[in-house]
């Protein structure tokens, strides 16, 4: 792997421990102004310090976020979409990789919808991106995508999808937890970290969720409402983390998350 997109890599999956807490924020680019992502700043900014990347689209990177932050960013770069549109999955890229290197990001990322009409062009743009991304040395990161059909997440599928993404050169790949979770990872030669979905029932749920998927062999999350939505997101990513970077326990992490309430958010 060339030199450049090992170091940006380095800065997302952290080397002291081989895994990494990516904060997703992306979620308005087909959901509108989702809840609790309603004013975009005020969700990011306290969460931004607990975080080894953001990973949002150009708009909200630009009105969202102070350029001085030094959190690495993941720049959502395919769209087109919407949720009362025809089909989640017609997406293209909405961001040149000119744009991506003026706003100094990371990493860029763009979803893949496999077993739909659309697979070949958004596999396309994939394997474009990595092509793009090999000459200026940044990694892509290919988001398994099920629009609205989360039934589809088994081992079966999403071991398809990932093998598919780091075949056509992805550089690591973000896709759903799911039983025999191993599988998944056994069969994809590049980092994979798991997305949250939506908000599951309680929080110890959600640390149950991020345990599971390390101990199973993810590098760590790309997690969004499972800590934003959250009464306390403060206190819910610092309780991630420990579990990620800390291997804590579900039970100590749940007692972190229970002792930093009083952090404001
Ligand atoms: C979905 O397409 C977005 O890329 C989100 O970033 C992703 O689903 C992760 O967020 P959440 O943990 O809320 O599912």
């Amino acid at each position: 792997m060339d030199w450049g997109i090992q170091n940006r890599l380095s800065r997302i999956i952290k080397p002291e421990t081989g895994h990494a807490l990516m904060l997703a924020v992306d979620h308005g680019y087909f959901l509108g102004p989702t809840r609790k992502l309603e004013v975009p700043r005020e969700t990011i900014t306290p969460l931004l310090p607990y975080a080894d990347a953001v990973m949002l689209t150009r708009g909200i990177l630009r009105t969202s976020v102070d350029p001085t932050s030094d959190t690495p960013v993941v720049l959502r770069v395919s769209g087109g979409t919407s949720i009362v549109g025809p089909s989640l999955a017609d997406e293209g890229i909405t961001t040149t990789f000119e744009e991506a290197m003026r706003l100094n990001v990371t990493a860029v990322a763009l979803s893949i919808f496999i077993g739909t009409e659309f697979e070949k062009q958004t596999l396309l743009s994939l394997a474009d991106l990595v092509s793009e991304g090999e000459k200026f040395g940044i990694p892509v990161l290919a988001v398994t995508a099920v629009g609205k059909e989360l039934e589809k997440r088994d081992h079966r599928f999403l071991s398809l999808c990932c093998r598919i993404a780091a075949e056509l050169g992805a550089h690591f790949v973000k896709t759903y937890y799911c039983d025999d979770f191993e599988k998944v990872v056994g069969g994809c030669p590049v980092p994979v970290v798991i997305a949250g979905g939506p908000k599951l029932e309680t929080f110890k749920d959600t640390l149950q969720l991020v345990s599971d998927a390390i101990a199973r062999g993810a590098v760590g999350v790309d997690m969004g409402r499972n800590i934003w939505q959250s009464e306390h997101p403060v206190a819910a990513i610092r309780a991630v983390r420990a579990i990620v970077h800390e291997n804590a326990t579900v039970d100590e992490a749940m007692e972190l998350f229970e002792s930093g309430q009083t952090v404001k958010a």
